[in-house]
């Protein structure tokens, strides 16, 4: 597979879309893949819900302590994909500074955002859409995307430095303590499978680090389009910090999507792909979208964290079983990245192609 050098159409910002009367008819969705906003109508309504809460204070306790924790991830992985992690260690200066520095952002006057551009070549930069196929529907929402890590890869040209300089300061910091804590999660998750504690940190390899940092612009007809189609996340696992006051996220759970309540200073975890290979889908990535709304802009930030580009990712062998035969290809991230810049938000599609018959 190629990387696409340009995208197929000329690019169009949906923030100067927001004050249009209605949705262009790129962005609007077939009607069954359209967000059900109106109980009462055919679909089933989506739920609002509250994702299981993992308090990583639990680790610092006693044993009996730690095993609540690994128990409530555990469940968590299983039955969700997602949790809300609270007493993570990130400061709430840097994540409300995280919020305002980027919402400057995408406040600047078009042109000085134009400036930073991206292309699919890397995807670092501005940019208005996920995937190069020609003629696709869009998504309501613009992002900016930059590679945190490892550090070689690291292109401050590519950073802004509006609206003040601080917003790389604290991006940095913010991507550090984000680290950190996936440090931590990476842990967690491995002896939560039963596995020693090092099980992920070793399958990573020198981890790689990004971040999309969202922006959903307010939109004239949110029952006709999303702000992200239905996707997992191609990596390692996210951390997302999202907007309190707009929700927005929404999580597959069985044939619903569930509204996903944020908790004042938690963040949100979910498993990747790569998770779901190297664990033999003992956890599973799941599909989750994004719904936009008339009233208000909405953002939030994403930092993915992947394997290493280069190390092949395969089922572990501690959890193959001649009753659980591997069920994934052996792939590196860097050759199942490509799918997701190739093919845009589609599902769980993108894990199906490297099933292994
Ligand atoms: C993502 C994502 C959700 C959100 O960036 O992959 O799922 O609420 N974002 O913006
Ligand atoms: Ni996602």
């Amino acid at each position: 597979m190629e990387v696409a050098e340009e995208w197929p159409e000329p690019i169009v910002r949906v923030q100067t879309l927001a004050d249009a009367e209605a949705v262009p008819e790129r962005y609007i969705k077939p009607p069954s893949e359209r967000p059900n906003l109106n109980p009462g109508t055919a679909l089933a309504p989506s739920e609002t819900g509250s994702l299981p809460v993992v308090d990583l204070a639990g680790l610092s306790g006693g044993a009996a302590e730690r095993r609540a924790t690994m128990l409530a991830v555990s469940g968590a992985c299983r039955d969700w994909g997602f949790f809300q992690v609270v007493n993570h260690g990130v400061s709430t200066e840097l994540m409300e500074g995280m919020r305002e520095v980027w919402r400057e952002f995408f406040r600047l006057p078009m042109a000085e955002k134009q400036a930073y551009a991206n292309s699919p070549k890397t995807f670092e930069g501005y940019g208005s859409r996920l995937g190069v196929k020609k003629g696709a529907i869009l998504d309501w929402g613009d992002y900016f995307f930059l590679q945190l890590s490892p550090h070689s890869i690291r292109n401050y040209d590519k950073w802004p430095v509006l609206p003040a300089s601080l917003s790389r300061a604290m991006t940095e910091a913010y991507g550090e303590e984000l680290e950190k804590l996936c440090g931590v999660i990476k842990k967690v998750l491995s002896a939560s499978l039963g596995l020693d504690e090092g099980f992920l940190h070793r399958a990573f390899g020198e981890a790689g680090a990004c971040l999309r940092v969202n922006y959903y612009p307010k939109c004239p007809q949110p029952d006709l389009t999303l702000g992200l189609s239905p996707h997992s996340d191609p990596g390692g696992m996210t951390v997302l910090l999202t907007d309190h006051h707009v929700k927005g996220l929404q999580v597959r759970k069985g044939d619903d999507w569930i509204t996903v309540e944020p908790i004042p200073g938690a963040l949100i975890v979910n498993i990747g792909d790569q998770i779901q290979v190297l664990t033999n889908a003992t956890y599973k990535s799941v599909e989750h979208r994004v719904v936009v709304n008339a009233a208000t802009e909405r953002l939030s930030v994403a930092f993915f964290f992947n394997p290493n580009d280069d190390l092949p990712i395969q089922p572990a062998a501690e959890l193959v079983t001649p009753g659980e035969p591997p069920l994934y290809k052996r792939l590196t991230f860097k050759e199942y990245k490509l799918l997701m810049r190739m093919l845009g938000p589609a599902g769980k599609s993108h894990i199906g192609l490297v099933k292994s018959n």
